[in-house]
């Protein structure tokens, strides 16, 4: 039976720093796939510009979230890294697929609801179809995996929802060009052009939360800075952030149900356990009884080691906005190659014409 060629995509929007959440979560898990499948790392500025943007630095977010990929270890020659505006295709499938997605399933996005706030009369049209967007990013390549953080989730099932629906609607048409892939869902094998990607989420670190209130999530919009970890901090920020993180006042428990009803200590513990690569199990069994006072100075310690090198590498990567610019340039070249092949035959799926 033929398959859809195996393939990752993700993003990171340029619209702050990048923090200790986008790494755990998304970038670091980017690298360990780069040697299962080609991968395509997006830098998406059409979504950061949902909420407005002052140019100048816009274009700083966008090399510097380049620079984090590269200097993470992601190879951007083996696979291709490149900024979102430069393939038009995305745009130009996110309006195809403004006429697929349904009223009713944008309106239960709960990451617009929180991004609009309370005045959402006042929100740009672009953050109400942000998902199509991103369900444009993905099916442009067909990608088959889409490694994010938790607060994805609900992004990438409308994704799947929109595949499923143009796979639908347009069945007759997918068969009598003979595109389609037959593709078991539950029991039954449908003929699809678009695959139902699968969501990447796992791991100890899928949702670090702020380092001031646990039940938040560390995010770059949090006006805090001391909320976050940037990739860009040096190892005096880094250790200052985490020395004054919120913690309770009883020490580690020695088993992980006893970080329930702790978030800030859950936290702590499952940045632990990311940047070691170990279960938060390990990591109780080693400091269970221990007090935060002594924990955190290892924690910080540990945070220096392995974001060190990265925003050293970084520095170095964005003394030179040409080269970055460079490899943007022919990343984006790369994937519009297979985005208008996709496009194209999307376009004639639906009947329009195109010769
Ligand atoms: P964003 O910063 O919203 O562009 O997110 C880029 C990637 O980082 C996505 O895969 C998110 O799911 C992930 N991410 C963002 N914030 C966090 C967080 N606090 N914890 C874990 N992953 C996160
Ligand atoms: N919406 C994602 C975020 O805010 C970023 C994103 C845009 C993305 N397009 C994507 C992630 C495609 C994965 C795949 O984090």
């Amino acid at each position: 039976m033929a398959e859809f060629t195996q393939r990752v995509f993700s993003g990171v929007q340029p619209s702050g720093n990048l923090h200790l959440g986008n790494y755990l979560g998304a970038v670091r898990r980017w690298v360990e796939l780069q040697d299962r499948y080609p991968c395509i790392f997006c830098v998406v500025d059409l979504h950061a510009i949902t909420v407005y943007q002052e140019p100048k630095a816009l274009e700083h977010a966008t090399r510097e979230v380049a620079a984090a990929y590269i200097a993470a270890g992601i190879d951007a020659q083996k696979h291709i890294v490149f900024n979102q505006s430069r393939v038009p295709e995305h745009a130009e499938l996110a309006w195809l697929f403004n006429c697929v997605v349904r009223l009713g399933w944008l309106n239960r996005m709960t990451q617009f609801k929180d991004k609009a706030g309370k005045d959402r009369e006042a929100a740009s049209a672009g953050l109400y179809v942000y998902p199509s967007l991103m369900a444009a990013d993905i099916l442009a390549y067909r990608a088959t995996h889409v490694p994010v953080g938790e607060d994805q989730k609900q992004h990438l099932e409308l994704t799947r929802d929109i595949a499923a629906k143009f796979n639908h609607d347009y069945a007759e048409r997918i068969a009598e060009r003979g595109v389609g892939v037959p593709t078991t869902i539950g029991d039954e094998t449908v003929n699809a052009w678009f695959p139902l990607t699968e969501p990447l989420i796992d791991g100890p670190a899928t949702r670090v939360m702020s380092l001031r209130d646990g039940t938040k999530k560390m995010s770059k919009s949090d006006p805090s800075d001391l909320s976050r970890i940037n990739l860009t901090d040096d190892a005096e920020q880094i250790s200052r952030k985490i020395r004054k993180a919120k913690t309770d006042p009883d020490g580690l428990p020695s088993e992980v149900a006893g970080l329930a009803g702790r978030p800030e200590a859950d936290n702590l513990v499952g940045i632990y356990a990311a940047l070691t690569g170990k279960t938060r199990q390990d990591v109780l069994a080693e400091f269970g009884g221990r007090q935060f006072s002594e924990f955190k100075p290892v924690l910080a310690d540990l945070a220096v080691e392995v974001l060190s090198p990265i925003s050293g590498r970084m520095r170095e990567l964005l003394s030179d906005p040409a080269g970055i610019d460079a490899t943007l340039r022919d990343g984006a070249g790369r994937a519009r190659e297979i985005a208008t092949a996709t496009i194209a035959e999307t376009k004639a799926i639906m009947g329009l014409i195109d010769n």
